[in-house]
């Protein structure tokens, strides 16, 4: 976080605050979100695209899927950014927020009719439609309503990424948005704009995330617009807005080096400028979709040590209090993430140690190999850059519970989410 500090006693302090004191009054496993560096990642990308685009705005949307909870929300709606929600859960912490609705979209590639029912009734910005099955219901859904909502068509863009498997999403054979290769995504707006059911606002899509290059999304850019010109020439429609959605990696381990957001919004520009003679009407606004790069640096996991272990083969296990119920990602995606020690920041680090998780499971590993500190039972363990997925991705495996979640600034400490406790776990059982 940004407003990490180390005290005289050499304690990392957030926000001016102990996270030993956090700790102690909040329990741990803990969860602390920073909302200084929440606002300064906002800041930034609202700098870096302020650039003139004429004629085009861009415009911000947070995609909560990366960690949302109402507090958050209220913070993105103080900060000006929409939100992209992909389920009923987010759209209701978003209503819950009194989040204005016209600035929501909603995603999604298997939306149920009472999501999508709700989303109408609602009055939710844009509905992206992700395949033939939704298209149709949206348009069945708006007649019978009488409405007419606006949509993006989400494309699958035919675009590879150097990211990990799971993480792609804009290849031809994406499970996500209607394949430009086979004419899908063109047959879709066609029929759109003449059943006239529906308000059609733009193209969408999005290549995949925590991604380092500006190439994904240049092409992308320049595909959605191709696309648009293609359907201009036959219908006269212009896209009032395209988005290349999100997917802007974060620095988590120094190895994976991240360029800032400025270079992503300048590489846009260029493509845009490069672009702007060949379109027939001005540059629709440019949608952008940022989930973890304008959450991840802002939150860290707390975990306190309870037990240690050396083994034969030399390896040093420190047991902490959470794992892969609280952040999957290592064991999932192989995610790698760094680790210090709070209270000992600035000792030495002369010790390897395996960072492994309480759950009955041996691919229950936070970090295989990290360098700390010689540290005992009852020391505690952060990993800062985990404010993205990890909370989203959280289980009950083990039925253990759910851990708190803060977000702190000098002025003061908002539990932004309550311990899970043994009756809340119960009571879902009926029996
Ligand atoms: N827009 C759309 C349509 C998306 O599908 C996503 C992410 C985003 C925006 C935001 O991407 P971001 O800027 O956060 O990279 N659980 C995985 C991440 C899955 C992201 C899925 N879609 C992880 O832990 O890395």
């Amino acid at each position: 976080p940004d407003t990490a500090t180390i005290s005289a006693q050499g304690e990392l302090l957030i926000a001016g605050r102990k996270l030993s004191d956090l700790a102690r009054m909040y329990g741990t496993p803990l969860y602390i979100f920073d909302r200084a560096t929440m606002m300064s990642a906002c800041a930034r990308y609202r700098q870096a695209f302020s650039t003139d685009y004429t004629a085009s705005a861009v415009r911000i949307l947070y995609a909560s899927k990366a960690y949302i909870s109402p507090v958050l929300a209220r913070l993105c709606m103080e900060q000006g950014l929409g939100l992209d929600v992909v389920s009923g859960g987010e759209l209701q912490v978003a209503r819950h927020a009194s989040f204005p609705m016209e600035r929501i979209s909603f995603h999604g590639n298997n939306k149920s009719e009472a999501e999508l029912r709700m989303a109408v009734e609602l009055g939710v910005g844009r509905i992206v439609l992700d395949n033939w099955s939704e298209l149709e219901r949206v348009t069945r859904i708006a007649r019978e309503t009488a409405t007419r909502p606006a949509v993006l068509v989400r494309v699958a863009p035919d675009i590879d990424t150097d990211t990990h498997k799971y993480l792609q999403t804009g290849h031809a054979t994406a499970k996500f948005g209607f394949p430009l290769a086979t004419g899908d995504a063109k047959a879709a707006l066609l029929r759109i704009l003449r059943d006239d059911q529906l308000d059609l606002a733009g193209i969408h899509a999005h290549s995949g995330t925590l991604l380092r290059e500006t190439r994904p999304y240049e092409e992308c850019v320049e595909r959605l617009l191709s696309l648009a010109c293609e359907i201009y020439q036959e219908t006269r429609w212009w896209p009032e807005e395209i988005s290349p959605g999100g997917g802007w990696g974060i620095e988590t381990v120094d190895a994976l080096q991240m360029p800032p957001i400025a270079l992503l919004a300048r590489a846009l520009q260029r493509t845009v400028e490069a672009l702007r003679p060949t379109l027939p009407a001005p540059m629709p606004t440019l949608i952008l979709e940022p989930g973890r790069s304008l959450v991840g640096r802002a939150g860290m996991a707390v975990y306190r040590i309870g037990a240690t272990k050396a083994t034969p083969g030399g390896v040093n296990y420190l047991f902490v209090d959470g794992g892969m119920g609280d952040n999957i990602r290592p064991a999932l995606y192989g995610s790698r993430y760094t680790a210090l020690a709070p209270e000992h920041v600035m000792e030495p680090a002369s010790q390897t140690y395996c960072l492994s998780g309480r759950y009955c499971e041996s691919g229950d590993m936070l970090i295989e190999q990290v360098e700390l500190p010689v540290l005992h039972e009852g020391d505690l363990i952060c990993l800062p850059t985990a404010g993205a997925y990890s909370l989203p991705m959280a289980s009950n495996y083990n039925l253990v519970p759910r851990p708190a979640v803060l977000m702190v600034d000098e002025a003061e400490i908002v539990i932004m989410e309550r311990r899970e406790t043994y009756e809340d776990i119960l009571e879902r059982y009926l029996a």
